[in-house]
Order: C-alpha cells, then structure tokens, then sequence
C-alpha cells in the first residue's frame, strides 16, 4: 500500500527577531496535531529551525489532501494565536491568506510531500533551511544524485547505475522539464546553477531501477512568498524530503554535500549571499547578521505508517569542520558591508531603498553629454 510523507513549514512568529521559535507556539501547534490529526494521519513529528516550524506527517491521503493540508494550517492558526498573545515578531509571517481553501500550496507555508511504496525499511531524511531560497537545494540534491565524486553509488552500486531523473521547475515562468541523468547532466547544470530561477522539484528513479521502478525519492518545497503576498515577507526557508539507502544514495552520500560549505541568498533581509553552514537542532538559532544561513537533517525510518527517529544528523563532530569554514565565509563577506556580491544584485534583493533613493536624487544628476564630459567616459 502507498503511503505520503507530508512536510509542510511556515514562520508563525519569532524571538526576538528572526532569530529562532518560542517553545509555547511550539507546543500549541504540537497539541493542535495530536488532538485533532488522529483520524487523518498515522504518525507525526515537529521540530523547527531558526524562526521556522516544521510538520512531517504520514499518512494514506496521497499528496494534496486537504484533510492533512488543512491539519498543518490550523496547527498553524493555533499557533499564531498564541504568538500574537506574546507579540511574537512577525506572528502568522508565512500565512498569507485569510480563508484556507483546500490546500496550503500558495498560502505560505512551504510543503515537500511525496506519495511512496514503502521498502522492507524505509528511511528518509528531512532537511530544513532557514535564511534561504528553495534553489539552495539545487547543489546538494546534484550531487546526492547525480555527481558520482559525491556517491559512489552511482558507481559502484549496480542498483543506482541506472542514474535519475531531475523534475525542474522555472519558478519564474512557472513552467517544468524533466532531465535524465547522467545523459541529460551538462543541461541540467546549465539550469540548475541559476538557483534563484530554475530550482530542482523533485528527482525519481528511472523506470530500470531494480528495486523501485519509477518513483519519486525526493521532494523538495519550492514556495515563493514574495509571489504570492506581492512583497517581501521573509525568505521562502526551504525544506526537502529525501529517501535514503538501497538502491538510492546512503546516509552518508546524503549528507556528504554539506561537509562542503556554499554561497546560497538569504540571509540578511533576504538580501545578502551567505554560506550554508549544517547545524544540529540545538544550534539553530540565527543570530549573526540573522545567520549564517543554516540548515538541519533529521534522519527517520517508516514503517507501517510509524516514524522512528529523528536523528539530529548534523549535530556530530564530523560537520566542526563544515561549520567553521562556514563561518570564516561569514567573516570574510561580512567585512564587505553593502558591496556585492555579498549584497545580492538589485533584482535579486528582497526589499531595496533604491528606488525611492534614485526619485530623490533624479533631479540631481546631471547629464554628461550636456556637460561636455562624455568623451572620458566613452
Ligand atoms: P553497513 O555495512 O554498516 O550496513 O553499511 C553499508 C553501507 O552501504 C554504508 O554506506
Ligand atoms: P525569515 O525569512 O527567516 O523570516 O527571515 C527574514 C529576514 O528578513 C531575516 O533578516
Ligand atoms: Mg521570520
Ligand atoms: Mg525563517
Ligand atoms: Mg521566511
């Protein structure tokens, strides 16, 4: 029988700034679940990163329920009543709309959901980011699956010969192409490195794959705030599914991308590129410069629609040395205050003044060519 694993994240408030979750908003949104998802899901679990919350659910609904959607929204609810009752920074941030209609996509909160046939053991990791973009998955889900210098599997694992394929979505044109890999490999690196623009959504196994023909083994949200409220509201704060082992990459191999710390956008005001620096739970708080960008992996096995786990993946002395050339990345951009390419290029900035500057200063700037002074700039 298949079964949907549903992770659905949203910023209902924060303390005292972006920095990270208030324990009391936590709970309400954990007790709105375990009162009232009963009959809708079999099992559960929420953790959070930074200033955001996480769900992931499992169920029998198939992906797009609104029962389960609607769950994860009125958890929610319940949970910015009570950070509206502290006056949490940015309480109900990522809930965009007033009426739930039937599904979150759209609404705010980002969801990763993937209907699956369970294996003899079925483990998966879920990775959440906080200060950063859905297009910062793009690397680490190449090289989970596509960069054999990173899994060996694809290699040495006659499951995994057989490569992938790559759903992309052109987020900005709201369209979607499929690439096989490794055939396909310098078209979708021709894609995928444009990451605030084309973003890997999900990657499945070819139709040959010996033990799981044709299905979908990671997901990940690509939700844009800023298209659906029309304004910068926080960053999109992506999270990914990903299913692990037999034929798919190991644990290792999943995690193995992150040991390599890299430049992703967010951060500051959504307006600054910042290392992504893979962290433990506990070290989750985002505090310099609102950062650095982070991002967590908690490990699961599913079994008869039951979680065991998570595993904090990233709290473990084999990521210190991930963690501190992530922040000798911080320091070194830090020190470029406003400059590119630590601020991130006008278009690409969340929120500018530059506008507003440039209608100030419009009748103060004087044109060269009046002045005689064009032939040096020419
Ligand atoms: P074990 O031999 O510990 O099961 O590990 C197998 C493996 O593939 C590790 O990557
Ligand atoms: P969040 O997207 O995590 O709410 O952060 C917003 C922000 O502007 C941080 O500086
Ligand atoms: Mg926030
Ligand atoms: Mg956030
Ligand atoms: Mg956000």
């Amino acid at each position: 029988m298949k079964v949907t694993i549903s992770h659905i994240k949203a910023d209902i408030g924060s303390l005292p700034g972006h920095t990270t979750v208030f324990e009391p908003v936590v709970d309400a949104v954990e007790d709105y679940i375990k009162s009232n998802g009963k009959n809708i899901i079999s099992d559960y679990r929420i953790s959070h990163i930074g200033d955001d919350i996480q769900i992931t659910m499992v169920h029998n609904h198939g992906v797009d329920n609104p029962d389960v959607h609607g769950l994860a929204w009125n958890a929610f609810k319940a949970g910015t009543e009570v950070a509206k009752k502290y006056g949490l920074y940015g309480a109900g941030q990522d809930l965009l709309k007033d009426a739930f209609s039937g599904n979150v996509k759209g609404m705010g909160p980002g969801v990763a959901e993937m209907e699956i046939t369970p294996r003899k053991s079925e483990p998966f990791i879920v990775y959440m980011m906080d200060k950063t973009e859905p297009g910062s998955f793009n690397y680490p889900i190449y090289k989970m699956f596509g960069d054999p210098f990173n899994t060996p599997g694809l290699v040495i694992d006659p499951n995994m010969h057989a490569g992938f394929k790559f759903e992309v979505w052109d987020i900005i044109e709201g369209k979607r192409i499929m690439l096989s890999l490794p055939e396909q490999t310098y078209d979708l690196l021709a894609l995928i490195g444009s990451k605030g623009r084309y973003v890997i959504k999900r990657v499945y196994t070819k139709e040959e794959h010996t033990k799981l023909p044709a299905e979908n083994v990671a997901v990940i949200s690509t939700d844009k705030l800023s298209f659906i409220a029309g304004e910068y509201v926080g960053k999109d704060d992506p999270a990914a599914v990903v299913r692990i082992q037999s034929g798919l990459p190991a644990a290792g191999e999943a995690l193995e991308p992150f040991a390599n710390s890299y430049l992703v956008s967010g951060w500051m005001r959504g307006s600054f590129n910042g290392p992504l620096m893979p962290v433990g739970i506990k070290n989750s708080r985002m505090t310099r410069f609102d950062g650095p960008p982070r991002v967590a992996a908690l490990g699961f096995v599913l079994k008869d629609g039951r979680l065991a786990g998570p595993v904090d993946m990233f709290d473990d002395i084999a990521f210190d040395y991930a963690r501190t050339k992530a922040l000798e990345m911080a320091d070194y951009l830090r020190r470029m205050g406003v400059f590119e390419p630590h601020r991130l290029p006008d278009d690409d900035m969340e929120y500018t003044a530059l506008p507003k500057i440039l209608e100030k200063l419009s009748s103060k700037f004087e044109k060269l060519s009046d002045l005689n002074e064009l032939k040096e700039v020419q």
